[in-house]
């Protein structure tokens, strides 16, 4: 199953390429990304490397309605004009005219405090026009809890098609993932290799040596099982590879099972109305 479907009826790859580097590097891992299968790529305004992911794209000469393109709305953004602005540049930087996803970061900056509900009503009404413009195919957010999303149902028409969270072996965030599955939002899954941690797993690489894969495959194959699409990062050929090719990896029932036990191997998601 290399796709999903949210639910307007887009389809999104089942694994996308995590970004978040300096922008000349973004630009050929990008395009080996691509080369090796990828074609959903994640991005972030605040990341700064939406030119070169915008030219590594280019570079492979892949047509644009091929891939699958994810950025996110900065966190100093707080109103509706200051959004459809930023998205504009997103588009400029990213040589394209339209996004496929377009996700609002994080739901409580630190310096909007206290007014995060009202902030995100504006940026979201935004990222509604835009979206019933068709310049955005589907919307949604990051790091929301379910408080998060319950405040924002008080004023959305278009409800998020999306949300993406800290999802890895150890940190399943349990609620707000029930509350998601219920409510037909996707998840998507960042740091899925606990930020490059979950090598050193023991248990991982017991399952590994099973199965005769490698440490990182088997917890991307975790992710899928759960239905979480996965952003893996690697700057590597090698490894952007080996991740990929995660997509027939299987798993049994008693391993999903042991590797869903590991809660809290690898630390807590940082708490959004805090950090
Ligand atoms: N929405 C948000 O707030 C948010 C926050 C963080 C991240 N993200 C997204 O999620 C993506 C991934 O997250 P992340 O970078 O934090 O963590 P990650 O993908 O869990 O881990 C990346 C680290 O793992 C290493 N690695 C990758 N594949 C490997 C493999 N097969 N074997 C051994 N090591 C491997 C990488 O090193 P090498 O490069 O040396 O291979 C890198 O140091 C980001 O790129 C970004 O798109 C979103």
């Amino acid at each position: 199953m290399n796709n999903r479907q949210l639910i307007n009826g887009v389809e999104i790859p089942a694994i996308g390429y995590g970004t978040g580097m300096p922008s000349d590097e973004a630009r050929t891992c990008v395009s080996e990304a691509i080369r090796t299968g990828y074609r959903l790529i994640d991005t972030a305004e605040m990341y700064h490397d939406e030119t070169g992911v915008g030219q590594g794209i280019k570079d492979t000469k892949i047509p644009r309605n091929e891939i699958f393109i994810s950025s996110k709305l900065n966190n100093p953004i707080r109103n509706y004009d200051e959004t459809i602005a930023a998205f504009n540049q997103s588009l400029k930087d990213l040589q394209t005219d339209y996004l496929d996803l377009f996700l609002i970061h994080w739901p409580n900056p630190s310096d909007i405090r206290p007014n995060w509900e009202k902030r995100n009503a504006e940026c979201w009404r935004a990222l509604e026009d835009l979206y019933l413009q068709g310049k955005i195919r589907a919307i949604g957010v990051s790091n929301f809890w379910v408080h998060h999303l319950k405040a924002l149902e008080k004023t959305q028409r278009v409800a998020p098609m999306v949300n993406q969270l800290l999802l890895a072996p150890g940190e399943k965030q349990e609620e707000v993932v029930a509350y998601c599955k219920q409510h037909n939002i996707q998840l998507e899954g960042y740091s899925p290799l606990g930020k490059g941690k979950i090598m050193n797993v023991d248990l991982l690489k017991q399952i590994a040596d099973t199965n005769g894969k490698t440490p990182a495959q088997i917890a991307l194959a975790w992710s899928m099982v759960h239905e979480f699409i996965p952003l893996p990062r690697s700057t590597k050929a090698t490894r952007m590879k080996e991740n990929y090719e995660t997509l027939d990896v299987r798993l049994s029932a008693q391993q999903i099972d042991q590797i869903d036990q590991l809660d809290g191997v690898l630390g807590k998601s940082a708490n959004p109305d805090l950090i």
